[in-house]
């Protein structure tokens, strides 16, 4: 569908838990959130309706995220329902990689055709640091499992926080190269506990780009600037939604755990269709497209969203 932007929607994320078994120092405090009652979260069945909807209208990727999808219950009706939808050319997953070993398998089973996974420093000690108390090993054997049982272009996706990982960019290109994997930075966004983290450890993706003359642009799909790797062949991505404003090309739209449409990640706008069905819900979706904002929504505080990344997913 198109907005009034004249951009054409065709991607849902949608966050189906606002829970994480990790409580990584910029997404989440530290004793952690007020997480949403059973009751107050759209069931499995649910969310195939919506999904129905959404494709109806034109949306052909989905992707699945949290919190960490792999802890909700369900999560693997959920995703064989979304790939047995009509109209669903693509359904992905994001997940921070520690419950691969269980669940890779019904992944694939289930009709997941590609993952992201997050990592944002190979380094033991300071992944639990960073993490608060999230084990590495775990990560990197759920990496291997999945493409074991056959996930092929996996993605690794790390944020990056000066002071922090950026002297491990190297590191983690060679083990992208090392490992078959895609690898791309994500520019720090100031939501949520990242508003004051933001103030002293963002760091611009451009400043990476520029210290690393092997790489030779390849494209821009309207969120990733890919690179390619000469000394190795690896595709290196970059996210920079502060450096490189692409809301002009923006195809996304958001559904979280409670049932809100997000139009826009940085925008305080959510349209509730957690008690809607049928002609109703389609309405509501259209509408909402329609309206999504022209562009973030950043002020000097940061983002103007009213929930915080753990219950955005990215
Ligand atoms: N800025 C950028 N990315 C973030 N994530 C969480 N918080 C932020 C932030 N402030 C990322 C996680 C994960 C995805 C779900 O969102 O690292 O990759
Ligand atoms: Fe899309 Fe909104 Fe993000 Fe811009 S800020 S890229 S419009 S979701």
């Amino acid at each position: 569908m198109i907005d009034q932007y004249q951009r054409n929607i065709d991607y849902l994320r949608i966050s189906i838990t606002d829970k994480c078994n990790m409580r990584c120092f910029y997404c989440m405090p530290e004793n952690g959130v007020n997480h949403l009652e059973h009751d107050k979260i759209l069931s499995p069945e649910h969310i195939k309706e919506i999904v129905e909807a959404f494709a109806s209208l034109g949306i052909k990727k989905v992707r699945i995220t949290g919190g960490e999808p792999l802890v909700r219950n369900g999560v693997i009706d959920i995703c064989r329902y979304i790939s047995a939808i009509k109209g669903i050319e693509e359904l992905c997953l994001t997940t921070n990689g520690s419950l691969l070993d269980k669940y890779a398998t019904l992944l694939k089973d289930s009709g997941v055709k590609r993952l992201n996974i997050s990592l944002d420093t190979l380094d033991e000690k300071k992944y639990r640091l960073m993490s608060r108390g999230g084990d590495l090993n775990k990560v990197l054997n759920g990496i291997k499992i999945a493409q074991d049982v056959g996930f092929k272009d996996i993605k690794i996706n790390a944020v990056l926080i000066k002071g922090y990982n950026d002297d491990e960019v190297d590191n983690l290109f060679n083990f992208a190269s090392k490992n078959g994997l895609k690898i791309r930075f994500i520019e720090l966004m100031p939501i949520g506990p990242s508003k004051e983290l933001f103030k002293e450890h963002y760091l611009s993706t451009d400043s990476i780009i520029k210290s690393h003359p092997q790489l030779e642009f390849k494209s821009f799909d309207g969120v990733s600037l890919t690179y390619l790797d000469k000394n190795t062949g690896t595709e290196v991505g970059f996210i920079s939604p502060l450096s490189h404003s692409f809301c002009g090309l923006c195809s996304r739209i958001r559904l979280t755990a409670d049932g809100m449409i997000k139009p826009c990640l940085h925008s305080p706008q959510e349209v509730n269709i957690f008690d809607l069905h049928g002609e109703e819900l389609i309405t509501a979706i259209k509408e909402a497209i329609y309206h999504k904002p022209k562009q973030h929504n950043l002020n000097n505080d940061g983002s103007l969203s009213i929930r915080d990344m753990s219950k955005i997913g990215g």
